[in-house]
């Protein structure tokens, strides 16, 4: 130990949280969190909600204010980037900042996160071509979508549906362009995927399935159009493209950790060198619920979740990762709740009416309860999370049951 502290690298949901942990289990010594945006840290998920709707402004997504980061001594280091890493035998190491700032740890921990994919199709470089993962993206689509007429979404995941959301309730004509066969296919069952394709059509959004963009179209370096690789042209004056994301790798790799599609980490958070913590949409973990497994949870409660348990196990008090993953979505009026993780289900049973757009699918394998996709029905992710959390078993023949609340089903089920 050279007295240097504890370097968090990544200054955002997961890192804050980590700094803000490693100060509640006790660690009184130096806590630098360095991150490259300029901003302080904030939230990000209202960037594809209020935030893009023009209802919230940037003031309101900080996590915390400069005094908390002073009370905590937590030096935040914004505006720079870590671009060379590297740590002795010792654990003790060295990083450097693109400002030519030297930053020297007893422990790191790398919260980087993850950066969205780009296109790279023929003129994906025009202005009006916009992606969203942070502020400033946002801010640049907000200011294209302002004058937008013809907005053309590619990728029908979580980004491309609430944006679609939110420019087709400001009266934009949308088209949702998704290379798979059906919508957010990652996270969520065919019924689930078709559900929301209806619920966009029914709003006046286009949703094309299986479709391929092969070019952007532009005059004067301005997005005009999308071509398909049907042949199909569609206009627009703006693009938005949410087709997945890249964890950062590029630290954890000149640190020779383990990656595989994410920095590997174990169920406390613990890199491929157990002396490195990383939390966040950087890593894959093991599934929480099964222990099986690499899953990446790109989401902000398993940032928050993760980051605590790495903050545990650097100040020598590990505690496995035990939080049922969580997430949630809002498109229109319907909110989305998610608890578990699906991956592996053989079986979905769904309660209520898809089309009265209030429902639930409950994913099982082998007749365990996996996870549940709520859709307007908070009350059922609310008792589904609750069940997932202690483990109470949920028969699918009795979930179907629509008419009896799903809190009665569980209190009628004898416990292991
Ligand atoms: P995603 O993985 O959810 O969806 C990407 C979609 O793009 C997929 O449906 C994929 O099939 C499609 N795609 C990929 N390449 C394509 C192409 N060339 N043409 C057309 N479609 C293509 O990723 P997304 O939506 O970009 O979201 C990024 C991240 O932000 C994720 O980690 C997501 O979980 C997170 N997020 C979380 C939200 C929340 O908490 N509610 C809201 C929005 C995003």
């Amino acid at each position: 130990m050279t007295g240097a502290g504890v370097l968090v690298v990544g200054a955002s949901q997961a890192g804050v949280q980590l700094a803000v942990s490693l100060r509640e289990h006790g660690h009184d010594g130096p806590i630098t969190l360095v991150g490259a945006e300029p901003r302080p840290p904030y939230q990000r998920p209202p960037l594809s909600k209020a935030y893009l709707g023009g209802a919230a402004d940037p003031a309101s997504l900080e996590l915390r204010d400069q005094a908390f980061y002073a009370n905590k001594r937590i030096d935040l280091l914004p505006a720079e980037r870590v671009t060379h890493i590297r740590q002795f035998p010792s654990g003790c190491g060295t990083a450097l900042t693109d400002q030519g700032r030297a930053l020297e740890f007893d422990r790191v921990a790398l919260t980087v996160g993850a950066r969205a994919r780009r296109l790279t199709v023929p003129g994906s470089d025009l202005t009006g071509v916009c992606y969203l993962r942070d502020l400033a993206d946002a801010a640049l689509l907000r200011h294209h979508l302002t004058p937008a007429r013809h907005v053309v979404v590619v990728g029908g995941g979580f980004i491309g549906l609430e944006v679609a959301a939110v420019a087709r309730s400001e009266g934009r004509n949308v088209t949702v362009v998704e290379a798979a066969p059906r919508l957010m296919t990652r996270a969520v069952a065919p019924v689930v995927s078709e559900f929301y394709r209806r619920a966009h059509a029914r709003r006046g959004a286009e949703v094309l399935l299986g479709a391929q963009v092969t070019r952007i179209e532009g005059e004067h370096g301005r997005v005009t159009g999308v071509r398909l690789a049907d042949g199909t042209r569609l206009p627009a004056d703006l693009v938005v493209a949410g087709v997945g994301v890249v964890p950062r790798t590029e630290l954890a790799e000149q640190l020779g950790l383990l990656c595989d599609g994410g920095i590997v980490v174990d169920e406390f958070a613990r890199t491929s060198d157990p002396s490195i913590v990383a939390a966040g949409d950087c890593t894959v973990l093991p599934n929480p619920l099964t222990g099986e497994g690499r899953v990446r949870l790109e989401s902000m409660p398993n940032a928050i979740a993760q980051a605590r348990v790495a903050a545990a196990t650097l100040a020598g008090k590990p505690q496995p990762y035990a939080d049922v993953p969580w997430f949630w979505s809002d498109q229109y009026d319907l909110k989305l709740q998610i608890a578990g993780v699906a991956d592996g289900y053989d079986q979905v049973v769904v309660r209520g009416d898809p089309d009265g757009e209030a429902f639930s699918a409950l994913y099982y394998r082998g007749g365990a309860l996996l996870a549940v996709n709520a859709v307007n029905r908070t009350a059922d992710y609310l008792v589904i999370r609750k069940a997932l959390a202690k483990g109470t078993p949920l028969p699918a023949d009795l979930a179907a049951r629509a008419d009896v609340p799903l809190k009665d089903l569980l209190v009628a089920t004898p416990a292991p």
